[in-house]
């Protein structure tokens, strides 16, 4: 899906070659490592002049890893994209290269020479490389050929290929400590650039991927054309095909225009997007000039475009970079750890929870009583901590030490389901420092991850959009990693918003209805909730809310409808583990009804079986069926102040 070399490239931005320290400290001592950083800066000049102009933007101390970078992914495309092997056979030696990287990096160097520079960058930058894992899964997969029905699938590609790739280059920009740290409220605008670069780039590339019997344009954008598509797969340039690449070079084009998304960030990383965005243009005006052209070869933006946006991005860039000092770390070993962990679920070495410290032990309940599924609103942390006269961030770092006391009393009581509400779509409208330190803090909790070793499925429920790639990353890394689990199944809603969740699913079955897959008239609640993004989410038993508020705030509106709420005042830091077990006390004396007639005994009948969880014995001395345990013997009104 690259352009093929291109020999005639004038390179408008020439090798400056930094001093030899320099050189030396970013590509190694050895020569077989400073030869392997050349070939990837040969590879990337040869295969993206544009890219090599954009890294020359760069410090040259960044330039060798962005290389290496750029190196690997051509390599990985060029396997994928190999003519004349069949697509199983790519698909493998695609295969074969990530594999070997794996190995690589657990031995710290390789005999490939763009592995080796790849991993001394790993190691040097302290470069988590597993969010890569899932961009060459995804080349893995696209040897075997690509279809996109809609606009949204187009994206998810893009997201999943090109965009842990870009991440990194930002990450390294972040380690020698010139963030390319977007404002909060400017990530939309990223994933539009990052959305308008793509199109581009499958539009300069349309003659190669053509010749291979590819075309990366979801559907929807070619049936509004009709002819376009046959057209293209004949390789003719047509009234349809010309108007489809007028419509999507304007496309692109306001993709790619986003004046106000470099704004506040470090000005020599400014600079290198703001010029990625000038470049992307050129070459969108080149691919409107080219006409048929486009079917045989990828056109190029003219030498004079070029040196007009190159020329003034060197001057400002030099002296950006001037004024900024850098961090240039020294070499070092990857740790295994750094490298690519398999995906493969970890279900090594699972512990019990640890008790609480006072010694308490979960009361025993019924276990027709015990509710499968808690929601939790964690309200009061900014109150807690003015309180406190600290800053709200510190209200919202402090009450992950409720989370995690929560988790253990879910476990210990041997609760199927624990949902957590973190952050909330209508939540943005909080200050920008605020949502930028509640997201370190979840990103934090993720990376440390206290819950790594218990018998908890991890889950996330919200929109990827607005929220950093990393933490995205995170968040479906430890998806993946503990998928198996069957303890606790906790599912946290970070930019999650209940309408929203509806919405959605009433969209996606309003399209399962166009295609033919429902009858719209006899659709009742049971598909609705297989529509939903986690479908095998229960309802919501019990809803507790934290911090004196007597809402529900836009939390689980589905699932919740028959829920049992549960208000207390006490702010969600001063929160444990007890307090969820004296909820789930008092749930489990109420009479549900779901509509019905209330049953002529108004005493309930408590079966015999108790419920425990096998990581936790029976407390005898703690059943008492009638009366709140001796380990839950506060009122949750009550539950702050007699503490
Ligand atoms: C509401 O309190 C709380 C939030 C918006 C954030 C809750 C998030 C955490 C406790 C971190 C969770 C961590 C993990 C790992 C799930 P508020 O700020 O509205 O408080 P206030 O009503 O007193 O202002």
């Amino acid at each position: 899906m690259t352009s093929p070399p291109d020999p005639a490239a004038l390179d408008t931005a020439p090798y400056t070659r930094p001093d030899r320290a320099t050189t030396r400290a970013v590509t190694g001592e050895g020569p077989a490592l400073r030869a392997a950083y050349r070939l990837c800066r040969r590879i990337t000049r040869r295969h993206d002049p544009a890219i090599y102009a954009l890294v020359q933007l760069m410090p040259a101390v960044l330039r060798p890893a962005c290389w290496a970078l750029w190196a690997a992914v051509t390599a990985l495309d060029d396997l994928a994209d190999e003519p004349d092997v069949a697509p199983a056979e790519r698909a493998a030696r695609v295969e074969a290269w990530t594999r070997a990287l794996e190995h690589d990096l657990v031995a710290g160097t390789s005999t490939d020479p763009v592995r080796h520079a790849l991993v001394d960058t790993a190691g040097r930058w302290r470069l988590d490389l597993t969010s890569l894992q899932g961009a060459m899964a995804q080349t893995r997969q696209d040897a075997h050929g690509l279809r996109f029905a809609d606009w949204a699938a187009w994206r998810a590609w893009c997201n999943k290929e090109v965009v842990p790739w870009v991440e990194q280059a930002r990450h390294l920009f972040e380690q020698a400590g010139a963030p390319m740290t977007l404002r909060l409220d400017r990530q939309a605008d990223y994933e539009r650039f990052v959305d308008g670069a793509q199109l581009t780039d499958v539009l300069t590339d349309l003659s190669t991927d053509l010749a291979q019997g590819l075309l990366l344009l979801p559907q929807e954008a070619l049936e509004s054309f009709p002819g376009a598509e046959t057209d293209l797969l004949q390789g003719r340039w047509s009234p349809p095909v010309a108007a489809l690449i007028t419509e999507l070079t304007a496309l692109a084009r306001r993709r790619v225009t986003r004046p106000a998304m470099t704004r506040g960030m470090h000005p020599g990383a400014a600079i290198v997007l703001d010029t990625a965005a000038s470049l992307l243009r050129a070459q969108l005006d080149a691919i409107d000039a080219a006409g048929p052209i486009l079917l045989q070869r990828a056109p190029r933006a003219s030498l004079l475009a070029r040196v007009r946006v190159l020329s003034p991005a060197r001057l400002r860039s030099t002296l950006a970079w001037r004024l900024t000092p850098l961090t240039v770390p020294g070499p070092r070993r990857p740790a295994v750890t750094a490298n690519l962990p398999s995906p493969a679920v970890d279900d090594s070495g699972l512990q019990p929870p640890p008790p609480h410290l006072s010694g308490a032990r979960p009361p025993q309940i019924p276990a027709s009583r015990m509710p499968a599924h808690v929601a939790i609103i964690m309200d009061g942390n900014g109150r807690w901590a003015e309180q406190r006269g600290l800053s709200r961030s510190e209200g919202h770092r402090a009450g992950t030490a409720a989370v995690q006391e929560m988790i253990h009393g879910a476990l210990e009581i041997g609760l199927r389901h624990l949902t957590l509400y973190a952050l909330s779509t209508e939540n943005w409208k909080r200050s920008p420092e605020e949502i930028s330190e509640l997201l370190a803090t979840l990103r934090r909790e993720l990376a440390e991850n206290p819950f790594r070793d218990l018998d908890v499925r991890q889950r996330w429920s919200g929109r990827p959009e607005r929220l950093p790639q990393d933490l995205v990353h995170l968040l479906r890394h430890e998806e993946a990693r503990t998928r198996d689990r069957t303890g606790l199944t906790l599912t946290v809603c970070i930019n999650y918003g209940g309408r929203d969740e509806i919405v959605r699913t009433a969209a996606t079955l309003a399209q399962a209805a166009r295609d033919g897959d429902v009858e719209p008239h006899l659709l009742g609640e049971d598909d609705f909730t297989r529509y939903l993004p986690l479908p095998d989410m229960p309802d919501v038993d019990l809803l507790w809310r934290t911090g004196n508020e007597q809402r529900t705030s836009n939390f689980l509106p589905w699932h919740a409808a028959y829920a049992e709420l549960h208000f207390t005042p006490g702010h969600w830091p001063d929160m444990d583990r007890r307090d969820l077990w004296q909820a789930i006390t008092e749930y489990s004396r109420r009479q549900r009804r779901h509509g019905a007639v209330p049953a002529p005994s108004t005493t309930p009948e408590i079966p015999r079986t108790v419920h425990s969880h096998p990581n936790c014995p029976p407390d005898t001395d703690a059943v008492k069926l009638s009366g709140p345990s001796p380990s839950c013997s506060r009122t949750g009104v009550s539950a702050r102040t007699q503490r």
